[in-house]
Parts: structure tokens; C-alpha cells; sequence
């Protein structure tokens, strides 16, 4: 199987930037998820090179979505990173990590009062997704004594090649304002005392292998730049949202690259807002494409079962990683401490949960594998630890940050406690 060059097998074991996952395993119990900080930056690093070199204003905001952990986040921060918001939430945890909050977008389709009160305290630009949050913004704004900057999300109305579940700039999508009302938004939002526009945002979707569409997005909000600018808009920066997919199938999925992606992109980009005379900042928001590859969700195997098939029952569940059972997600998985044994057994990996859909990986060729072997689930680092849950009364289990020769933990593992700890006694039963 290709691996990325992070990822390397020595003695047999699987590494990841050098640390053997066997001993950070033993170290730290299973389940565990293991992130480089090192691939995170190097992640980072080449897409800030790649629009760099063909466009002078860049700002790269981290989808905070893919994964909340502070540390992850103070990593890019450190970098000069900004983030895409979709919370208060993520608003905090963005701040917390050291982010400015100019580098910070409110993003949302779905916004409450006390976030767009938060959004006006803290003075971050708000993606706007109704003329309804509009004036609720400007409202909030005023009472705040400020204004709010913000951008209009722009439904562009693109097919887009990815799982329906993750296309969000269709005609039909519940994301942003249809493209051919954002004049008139704009014109409303020109009438407001409170509120300051200055941005264009949209974003197509996710896990996007081809870098066709975020082409066909450009042109569509240059145009939609074009004619804001003839009415006298002055554009302060346009955001073409994340998206850039990964492969999680290493052998046959493409791979395309920020530098991909920048070649095709930038010049129409480019070449659109020179026409308009402008040079807004070139916002993007990459997630996935950021961190999934920079971390590994290690589970160790309770038991083995051949019926119809052959089953590993690992300690990982869709509690940890819900990808496979929500869109059907492919990872790739390795036995960690028999990385360079013959393939020659099928395996379905299932999860320890109460549910015939907890399925971590389907019909693998894998070594013949025995209780206690040590499972690697690869490409977890986006939507991964993000988006578990304490289903079936499990707690969540550690994350830890590795940098050069160093481990140390970046969230513990949670507790039987920790699941009872907000939980109240209704008076009645007291
Ligand atoms: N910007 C906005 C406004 C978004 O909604 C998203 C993702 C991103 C940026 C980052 O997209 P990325 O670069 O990561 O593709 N849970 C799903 C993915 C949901 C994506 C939601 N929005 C999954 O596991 O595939």
C-alpha cells in the first residue's frame, strides 16, 4: 500500500514520524488516536506556498470542524493559520489557540442570537447566510455599539463529484443565498447602519478529488465580484471555502495537491479580480486536506470470528470514528505490529458497539490476525475524533500529539465519570 512519507514501517511495526505505534500504544492504552504535529505543518506549509507563489494575499483558515483539539489548532495558529467557525464553539476554541480574530470567519446557516452576539463581541466577520441573520447582525451590531464585517455565502449552484451528504453548494443545498440574489443582498446590506460588507464566501463541499469544480466555483465568484464592484462594492476578501479531498483509497484514489489546486484555481482567480481592478485577500478553508492524514486511530484487537466471514473485533467503534457507518467512508487499515506480513486473510474489522453498521473496514486482506494485534486506521485526523460520541456508554478515549521525538498527550481519555458528570438527578427522583 503507498504510504505517505510520514507514515513508515521498520522492523515490522508501523511508524508515524518515527514513533512506533506498538509502544505509543502500550504507553497510552487503546483506543488512541496519534496525530504528527510535524505533518499538520508540513500540511499547512504547502498550501501557504502554493497560493503564495501565484497570488500576493493569502489567508489560510483551518476548518475548525475537522478537528477541535486546542493543540492541532495552536499548532497552526503558530504558522499564522485563521480559522473557518461553524460555533461559539469553535469561535472559543479558535481564540484559545492563539488565533487572531481578523484571521476568523463565523460561518453558519443556522446562526442563534447569542452567536451572533458573540460574533459582534469579538469582532470576527460573519459569513452570512440570509437577508433574516442580516438583520438580526445589524441588530446585534447595534446594540453591541459596533459593526459587523461580513461576507454574503454564496450558493454557486455546482454539482460537485463527493458523497451527497458532503456537497453543500447545490441548487438545493441549505448552505448560503443563490447566487443570482447576492447583488441584491449586498444592496441590503448597504442600507444597514450596523453592518459592513466586505467579503464573498462559499464553500462546494468536501472530500472533492478534482480540482475542476473549485475552478468552476472561482468563476462564479469572480463574476458575482465583477458585479458588486460596478456597484461600488469594494471587496476586502473572497473565500473559496475547503474541499480539497484526500485519498483514502492509497493505491487508486488521486491525490491532488494545494499546488494543484493553486495552479488551477489562482488564474482565474487572478485574472478575475484584475479585471475588476481589485486585489481582495484570497481566503480558503481547507479541513481534511489540512489534517486528515496526519493521524491514526490505533485499536487493539479483543477477538477474532470466523462465521459467514472472518471478523476482528477491535476496541474502536463508530463511537470514535463514525466515517464508515455514516457515508459509507473507505480507510485504509494495517495490522501495526505485522505491517510487512503477507496479506492473505480477509477481514471485516467491526467495532465494539451495538449496532450491525459498526463496521470500521469491510473485506480487507490483511495478516491472520489474533487477539491483542494492534489495529492502525489510517487518514483519521479529519471527522475523526471530531465527530465521536459516548454512545453505548464509552468514554472517549485519549488523543495524542506527537512532534519530532516527542509524545505527550493532547486530550485525555475520558471516564466512566466523565459520561455521569453532567448528568442531573430530576428532583423527583431524589
Ligand atoms: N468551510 C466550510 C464552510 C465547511 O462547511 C467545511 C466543511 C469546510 C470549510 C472544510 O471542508 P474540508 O476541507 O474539510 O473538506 N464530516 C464529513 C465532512 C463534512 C464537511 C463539512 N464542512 C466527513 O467526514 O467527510
Amino acid at each position: 500500500m503507498k504510504l505517505p512519507h510520514h507514515l513508515t514501517i521498520k522492523k515490522g511495526h508501523l511508524h508515524i514520524s518515527g514513533q512506533d505505534c506498538t509502544v505509543l500504544a502500550e504507553k497510552y492504552g487503546t483506543p488512541l488516536y496519534v496525530t504528527s504535529e510535524d505533518r499538520v505543518c508540513e500540511q499547512y506549509r504547502s498550501y501557504k506556498k502554493a497560493l503564495l507563489a501565484r497570488y500576493p494575499k493569502v489567508q489560510v483558515l483551518f476548518a475548525a470542524k475537522a478537528n477541535g483539539n486546542l493543540a492541532v489548532m495552536r499548532a497552526l495558529a503558530q504558522l499564522g493559520a485563521g480559522a473557518d467557525v461553524f460555533s461559539s464553539g469553535e469561535l472559543h476554541l479558535a481564540l484559545d489557540a492563539g488565533m487572531a480574530p481578523e484571521k476568523l470567519l463565523f460561518n453558519g446557516s443556522s446562526k442563534t442570537p447569542a452567536d451572533l452576539k458573540l460574533a459582534v463581541e469579538k469582532g470576527v466577520k460573519v459569513s452570512v447566510d440570509s437577508l433574516d441573520e442580516l438583520h438580526q447582525l445589524d441588530a446585534a451590531a447595534k446594540i453591541a455599539g459596533t459593526v459587523a464585517t461580513i461576507a454574503f455565502r454564496v450558493n454557486p449552484a455546482l454539482e460537485v463529484p463527493t458523497h451527497p451528504k458532503i456537497a453543500t453548494g447545490l441548487a438545493t443545498s441549505k448552505f448560503g443565498i443563490p447566487h443570482k440574489e447576492i447583488p441584491a443582498a449586498y444592496r441590503e446590506a448597504l442600507t444597514c447602519k450596523n453592518i459592513k460588507p466586505v467579503g464573498l464566501h462559499c464553500h462546494i463541499g468536501s472530500q472533492i478529488l478534482d480540482v475542476e469544480p473549485f475552478v468552476r466555483a472561482a468563476e462564479v465568484m469572480v463574476r458575482i465580484a465583477k458585479e458588486l464592484t460596478t456597484m461600488g462594492v469594494q471587496l476586502e476578501f473572497i473565500d473559496l471555502g475547503g474541499g480539497l479531498g484526500i485519498p483514502y483509497h492509497h493505491d487508486t484514489d488521486p491525490s491532488p495537491t494545494p499546488e494543484e489546486y493553486a495552479a488551477k484555481v489562482i488564474p482565474v482567480f487572478k485574472d478575475g479580480v484584475e479585471a475588476c481592478g481589485i486585489t481582495p485577500e484570497l481566503w480558503v478553508e481547507p479541513g481534511r486536506s489540512l489534517v486528515a492524514d496526519s493521524t491514526v486511530l490505533l485499536t487493539r484487537v479483543n477477538s477474532t470470528k470466523s462465521a459467514h466471514k472472518r471478523f476482528a473485533n477491535v476496541d474502536a467503534g463508530f463511537n470514535l470514528l463514525i466515517r464508515p457507518a455514516m457515508y459509507d467512508a473507505y480507510h485504509e487499515v494495517i495490522v501495526a505490529n505485522k505491517a510487512d506480513a503477507p496479506l492473505t486473510t480477509e477481514y471485516t474489522v467491526t467495532g465494539p458497539i451495538c449496532e450491525t453498521g459498526d463496521i470500521l473496514a469491510m473485506d480487507r486482506k490483511l495478516p491472520p490476525i489474533a487477539a491483542g494485534d494492534l489495529i492502525a486506521v489510517l487518514d483519521a485526523g479529519a471527522y475523526g475524533f471530531a465527530m465521536s460520541s459516548q454512545y453505548n456508554g464509552r468514554p472517549r478515549c485519549p488523543e495524542v500529539l506527537i512532534r519530532g521525538a516527542r509524545a505527550a498527550l493532547m486530550r485525555r481519555g475520558e471516564t466512566i465519570g466523565d459520561i455521569t458528570a453532567s448528568m442531573e438527578r430530576p428532583p423527583w427522583q431524589k
